[in-house]
């Protein structure tokens, strides 16, 4: 019964939706366990790319069931849209389940993510503005909506109207906006009842039946390791937990069927939004990464800040899911640069640091210390398999495994399904 957990090792874009895919022809089920359209994961078949937000990569490989899980966040009009865009592509969504359990982004969590965000100024977080945080704080403060209650009219009246009566107050009061009409967010909702009403089914039972038949289940992780609202740059992360133990409670599995764990981990380092970022670079590498990386994110269309690889991370994010593999994505980004800076650790306050401190403030003063790698030249984006790579190009892969603590197991050469490296098969 291999469960395997495929999730970002740094902070989101790591190349999740297309090492998902490239399992999604061998796997049964690919299940999203957290997040919601905050993620954006891209998929590459053949001239064919696809951005996906809240489907699960597998939804593109025909005899894989996608399962939104009970730990995500739905936002109905995005899920309708998301599915109608991929079925005039041609794509079969018709096996697509979602989770009874898992939360609605209603209208109003949009509009307190987008006021919350404005009204902290500087201080902002970045979100993608889509209203994850609001929602899962409804979820936490047990005053949120969830996909079974749109089958239930009165039960779906009375939370929308016990929601926005504290809401209104803050956002009339506190904030000088227009209250929101009840009425008018019940009405949008049930339009969207019927529509979402065939894919909706207790996915935490299915999942285990199939585990019990020998299925093999793929949880996709959105976002990262360091923006996991307990392990990441907190308050610079998501409201969810991407991390390896939010796909137990984010798809109702038992830690006990979980079989592999894999990170994913791009062969240097970006990141969304505001926060902590010690090895950022605001000159021209950093540039050029985003220009060779196409660097720019896939919700918000916002410039990625781009770095060189930080170790320490990579450490930290096999500590906290109990990797089993790394898979090393955009290797081929690298090419043509003569060294590579790798951070090996931090220096805090004149102090050398070989692990990610507990401390924010220390984080917020972590200078990167950096050993220089020989870089390569030649084009590896036709290398199949580890000896195809420049001899530069398998050490700087080598070092990273010494120095990350986990097995790297595929290597990414370019977007596309087949331009990878498989060295230690995941199934
Ligand atoms: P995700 O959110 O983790 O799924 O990652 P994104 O899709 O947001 O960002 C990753 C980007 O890198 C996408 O444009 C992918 O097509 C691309 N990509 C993934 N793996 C590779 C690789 O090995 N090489 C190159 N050049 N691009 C890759
Ligand atoms: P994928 O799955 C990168 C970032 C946002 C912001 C912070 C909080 O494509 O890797 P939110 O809207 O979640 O409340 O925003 O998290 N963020 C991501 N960054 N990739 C993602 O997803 C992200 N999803 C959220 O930029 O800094
Ligand atoms: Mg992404």
């Amino acid at each position: 019964m291999p469960a395997l957990v495929l999730l970002g090792a740094q902070w989101g874009d790591e190349g999740k939706g297309k090492a998902t895919d490239l399992l999604g022809g061998s796997v049964d089920y690919v299940v999203r366990y957290q997040g919601g359209n905050n993620a954006g994961h891209t998929v590459v078949v053949g001239d064919q790319k696809y951005a996906l937000h809240l489907l699960p990569s597998g939804i593109l490989s025909p005899g894989c069931t996608p399962v939104i899980g009970n730990g995500v966040v739905v936002d109905p009009s995005v899920l309708l849209s998301e599915l109608s865009g991929l079925n005039e592509r041609g794509v079969d969504t018709s096996k697509l389940l979602i989770s009874g359990n898992a939360h609605i982004i209603t209208p109003y969590n949009v509009t307190v993510d987008k006021v919350t965000e404005r009204f902290l100024g500087k201080r902002k977080i970045g979100t993608t503005g889509r209203g994850i945080g609001p929602t899962y704080a409804d979820k936490i403060n047990r005053v949120g909506i969830r996909v079974q209650d749109l089958y239930d009219e009165s039960i779906l009246t009375q939370k929308v109207e016990a929601a926005l009566d504290a809401k209104n107050q803050i956002l009339t009061k506190l904030y000088n906006r227009r209250a929101i009409a009840a009425d008018q967010v019940v009405e949008e909702l049930l339009g969207y009842a019927e529509k979402i009403k065939p894919y909706v089914a207790d996915t935490v039972l299915i999942l285990n039946q199939a585990l019990e038949d020998d299925k093999v289940v793929l949880f996709e992780g959105g976002q990262g390791t360091l923006l996991d609202i307990d392990h990441g740059t907190y308050p610079f992360v998501t409201s969810s937990n991407p991390t390896a133990g939010g796909a137990c409670t984010g798809a109702g599995v038992g830690p006990t069927k979980i079989s592999r764990v894999i990170g994913i981990l791009k062969a240097y380092t970006t990141r969304v939004g505001s926060g902590p970022f010690p090895t950022e670079l605001f000159d021209e590498d950093g540039e050029a990464l985003r220009r060779i990386g196409g660097e720019r994110g896939v919700t918000t269309g916002r410039d990625r800040r781009c770095g060189w690889f930080d170790a320490v991370i990579a450490r930290y994010a096999t500590r906290v899911n109990g990797l089993t593999d790394f898979f090393l994505t955009k290797l081929d980004v690298l090419t043509g640069w003569e060294e590579i800076p790798v951070c090996v650790a931090y220096e805090i306050d004149g102090k050398r640091v070989e692990e990610l401190p507990y401390s924010q403030s220390d984080f917020h003063h972590a200078k990167p210390v950096y050993e220089m790698l020989p870089g390569w030249s030649e084009d590896i984006s036709k290398a199949k398999s580890f000896s195809d790579l420049p001899k530069n190009a398998q050490a700087y892969v080598k070092a990273l495994e010494e120095m990350s603590g986990a097995p790297i197991s595929a290597i990414g050469v370019g977007p596309g399904r087949d331009e990878t490296i498989e060295i230690n098969s995941f199934l």
